[in-house]
């Protein structure tokens, strides 16, 4: 079984979709152990509970300092003895130590197709207000590894999404969302899968 720590920022419909994921089968040989939330209101935190998963705030709400809260990150992966990493609608950018520390075993789910409308500036609903105001007919969702820069990391999975006339950014996220959990549950089967087979099974 490889262990797996969501971590969350917000609403935790991607942290839900992995819960999910799980219980139906679709996502075989990993169990999350801990989420890890950035923000002690994310109803994220209520979802952990009613799943009777382990959580845990490390945010500048607790942590002022960056190096601290990296450190208090690094120690609650370890603690939880974490094999993979899911970034799920995590809005801070993680420092070199903690990308160093897990190398290759992070995934983001982003609300575009990267390399389109990614990296600074670009998340939650700033995505969907850039998408609209470009013109493009077509967005999506990628699922990504998580290396040093915003947005960067090699792509595992990704599935566009159309921009309908009329539509607004609550719409449009809506509607990305739904791709979104699709992909990153997908995604998850497949990191997982590999991992298996290169440490042949643990
Ligand atoms: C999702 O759309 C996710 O892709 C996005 O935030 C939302 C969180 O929703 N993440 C980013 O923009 C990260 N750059 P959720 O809390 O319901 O999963």
């Amino acid at each position: 079984m490889l262990k797996i720590t969501v971590m969350v920022s917000g609403g935790g419909t991607n942290l839900q979709a992995i819960i999910d994921g799980i219980e139906s089968g679709l996502i075989e040989d990993a169990e999350i152990v801990k989420v890890i939330s950035s923000n002690s209101k994310a109803f994220s935190l209520e979802r952990a509970k009613k799943h009777k998963i382990d959580s845990i705030v490390i945010g500048k709400e607790n942590y002022p300092s960056q190096k601290e809260r990296t450190k208090a990150i690094i120690k609650a992966l370890g603690d939880a003895d974490t094999d993979i990493v899911v970034l799920a609608g995590y809005m801070s950018i993680l420092e070199a130590d903690l990308i160093e520390a897990y190398r290759g075993r992070i995934i983001n789910i982003h609300p575009s197709l990267i390399p389109n409308f990614c990296g600074p500036g670009f998340y939650g609903k700033h995505v969907h207000e850039a998408v609209l105001k470009s013109g493009v007919k077509e967005t999506g969702a990628t699922v990504h590894y998580v290396d040093e820069g915003v947005d960067t990391g090699p792509i595992i999975l990704q599935e566009s999404v159309p921009v309908l006339e009329g539509d607004t950014v609550e719409k449009l996220a809506a509607r990305v969302l739904i791709t979104e959990h699709k992909i990153l549950c997908e995604g998850i089967k497949k990191v997982v899968e590999s991992m298996l087979t290169y440490e042949g099974g643990k």
